[in-house]
């Protein structure tokens, strides 16, 4: 059997969110935020940069696709992990991710 290259897709456990949630999943040590925004599905870094808060524990925006971290309102794209508002410092790492029959699976 081959091992799976850096570049796979990989499969985590825990279920999809549902429609405007976040959830978190671990692909080895880091902790992913997964959002579902009408079907679109968005993985980063569930780190805020400011202090550190699960962005997974926040409120995603599908207008704006942007995350709001629950402590101090800072904002992320989820498309690309730029700051757009708030205080965080710094943007949080994107994955490619898919969602099919309930499973996710991350490039990470
Ligand atoms: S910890 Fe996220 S904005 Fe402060």
């Amino acid at each position: 059997m081959s091992e799976q290259s850096a570049t796979d897709y990989t499969q985590v456990e825990g279920t999809p969110p549902d429609q405007d949630e976040l959830t978190s999943v671990f692909v080895g040590q880091n902790r992913i935020a997964i959002a579902n925004t009408g079907g679109s599905y968005y993985a980063f870094d569930d780190t805020c940069t400011h202090m550190g808060c699960s962005l997974s524990d926040g409120d995603v925006d599908a207008d704006d696709v942007t995350v709001t971290c629950p402590c101090h309102m800072g904002q992320y794209d989820m498309r690309t992990g730029e700051v757009v508002g708030g205080p965080p410092p710094a943007g949080v790492k994107t994955y490619p991710v898919q969602v099919e029959d309930g499973t996710i699976r991350i490039k990470a």
